[in-house]
């Protein structure tokens, strides 16, 4: 069993995925930030957030790969936030230490939340058209599967990120879906980006 990490004084937090636009939780500080080596995949099935354990959805977590990089949200937060998002997190993420990027070019350390390959939720690698026809099948206590993908989406956007990944799913599941296809507003207005 892998322990939890203790923390004891505030520490940089790094969100790629929805950590960048559901903010439930208090920061002392926020700023967009990268980390190197890694890439953002929709390769982690969500059982207890966006989807079921009968019908999982797929959200991401991050794969090595030597000279790429991930863009997303950094957050200076205290050590009680934790607490909270690593219950949000418990569906095979586990906390890692690792090396962040400002956009100012400065460089700390932060914690990321990455589901490993292998851990009991691993959905892995599909055709991007296979992704999106299971991300519009699921929803879970924290919505729609889709709701998830095009929020990210749009939160990159806002962020001035390019993620081919992300945006090709997005492509084919606004074209298996069809014009109608809304995403849920932002409830959380402290992260700042458009609703
Ligand atoms: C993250 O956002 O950094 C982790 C994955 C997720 O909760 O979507």
């Amino acid at each position: 069993m892998h322990a939890t990490p203790v923390v004891a004084a505030p520490q940089w937090v790094f969100g790629y995925g929805s950590l960048i636009y559901k903010v439930d939780f208090p920061w002392l500080e926020r700023r967009p930030a990268r980390i190197h080596g890694w890439s953002r995949r929709f390769w982690q099935g969500s059982h207890d957030h966006r989807g079921t354990p009968e019908r999982p959805g797929r959200v991401v977590t991050l794969v090595e790969e030597a000279g790429a990089s991930c863009a997303g949200m950094a957050y200076r937060v205290e050590p009680g936030v934790f607490a909270h998002l690593d219950h949000r997190e418990k569906n095979g993420y586990q906390r890692h230490l690792t090396g962040l990027q400002f956009s100012d070019g400065r460089r700390r350390q932060g914690w990321i939340y990455l589901a490993a390959a292998g851990n009991p939720a691993w959905l892995g690698d599909a055709p991007d058209a296979v992704v999106a026809r299971q991300i519009l099948a699921a929803a879970g206590p924290s919505g729609r599967n889709h709701d998830y993908l095009l929020l990210l989406a749009d939160a990159l956007r806002a962020l001035g990120a390019d993620d081919p990944h992300v945006f090709a799913i997005e492509r084919q599941v606004r074209a298996a879906a069809g014009a109608g296809i809304s995403r849920a507003p932002l409830l959380h207005a402290r992260c700042g980006l458009p609703a």
